[in-house]
């Protein structure tokens, strides 16, 4: 039985909007019609929503390699952007079980989060235990289940090993250093001067500040690498590896425009004949016993979203549009309820 609405919702709503492919300029905060609820669907109201890397791969359009991934050859197919969000459910469709309205919910989505109210699938959904806040719930899907799913499954991280985190002050290495050092790791994270202090905060046992220390420095110390930059050549992080070590690669660089990481990968897993170390391509697989987890683990209090800064539908062209520079620290998210606090900015 489907229980009603319980709180209507309005027939516009504001939200941002992509109408090309590139920058800053192609966005804008509007108001557009307010999505319908369609039967196996539910309605959410969205409250927070994070900030992730893949969507400013999808304001460029690069690499190219996305747009063909059904995201819209020469503009995007789904023009409001957005794909880990937090809120509230106000309306389920025929046929869904499982949810109610005023369930509050979290999950990552195939674009439309940041926007007032998305349509979605409640298969891509986990409950928000009540401890945790909208904007914590909302930095866990892609970040959070990325580092989890990398050191865990592609990782193979053990309790006493030691691991190097590649890019440990970003959305995704934040996560991974709290989690290493859950899952009983000696946790050495890799950034710049100005994230020292953060990511020892986070709880690395030791801090490579990557201005002033080669890491080639430390070869043979790890059984293993998450790399989320993809900046260090890949025989000198193998290198890095004790023996039977894992390289799990999150990230391919910037460098190729086509193809994105697919030729690193590729690389990658050539370079693993006859060796003993493993190279392992890392790709995000959102599940909800994964985010369930998760929420677990922040309710704890064993895992904090570091969050370094929330904003306004309005700051947010520009913000995307600076993500490609790769400087972004924690995670970065966006309140759409109107009472909800923001930076000052
Ligand atoms: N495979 C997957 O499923 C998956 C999922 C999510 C994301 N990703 C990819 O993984 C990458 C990271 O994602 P993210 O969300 O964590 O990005 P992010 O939040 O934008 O990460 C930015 C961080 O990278 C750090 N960084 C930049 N250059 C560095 C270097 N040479 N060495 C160490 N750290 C460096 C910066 O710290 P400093 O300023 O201190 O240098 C900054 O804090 C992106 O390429 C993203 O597309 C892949």
């Amino acid at each position: 039985m489907n229980l009603p609405i319980l709180s209507a919702a309005p027939l516009t709503m504001r939200a941002l909007v992509q109408s090309d492919y590139g920058g800053a300029a192609a966005l804008k905060v509007a108001e557009v019609p307010t999505p319908t609820l369609t039967p196996g669907a539910v309605l959410v109201r969205v409250m927070s929503a994070a900030l992730n890397r893949g969507d400013w791969h999808l304001l460029t359009g690069t690499p190219y390699a996305v747009r063909l991934a059904g995201y819209g050859l020469l503009r995007p197919t789904r023009p409001i952007p957005g794909m880990a969000i937090a809120g509230r459910v106000v309306a389920v469709g025929a046929g869904v079980s499982g949810f109610v309205p005023g369930d509050e919910v979290l999950g990552e989505i195939n674009r439309g989060g940041f926007a007032e109210w998305v349509c979605v699938e409640p298969s891509a959904l986990a409950k928000k235990p009540a401890g945790l806040s909208f904007e914590q719930a909302a930095t866990l899907p892609v970040s959070a289940t990325t580092a989890l799913q990398g050191l865990r499954d592609a990782g193979q991280l053990k309790a006493g090993e030691s691991l190097l985190v590649i890019g440990a002050a970003g959305g995704v290495g934040g996560f991974a250093v709290q989690l290493g050092r859950h899952l009983g790791a000696e946790v050495t994270g890799v950034c710049s001067a100005k994230n020292v202090a953060g990511v020892r905060a986070l709880g690395a046992h030791h801090v490579i500040n990557y201005s002033d220390e080669r890491l080639g420095e430390h070869k043979g110390r790890f059984d293993v690498i998450l790399d989320m930059v993809g900046a260090e050549p890949l025989h000198s992080l193998r290198g890095l590896l004790k023996p039977g070590g894992r390289l799990v690669s999150g990230s391919g660089g910037q460098d190729n425009a086509l193809f994105g990481p697919m030729i690193p990968i590729f690389r990658g897993l050539l370079s693993n004949l006859g060796s003993t170390e493993r190279f392992v391509p890392l790709m995000n697989k959102p599940t909800v016993a994964d985010l369930e987890l998760l929420c677990g683990l922040v309710a704890s209090g064993a895992v904090t979203p570091d969050i370094s800064d929330r904003l306004g539908l309005e700051a947010l062209p520009e913000v995307l549009d600076h993500m490609g520079e790769g400087r972004t620290r924690g995670k970065v998210v966006v309140n759409l309820s109107a009472d909800s606090p923001r930076s000052p900015r």
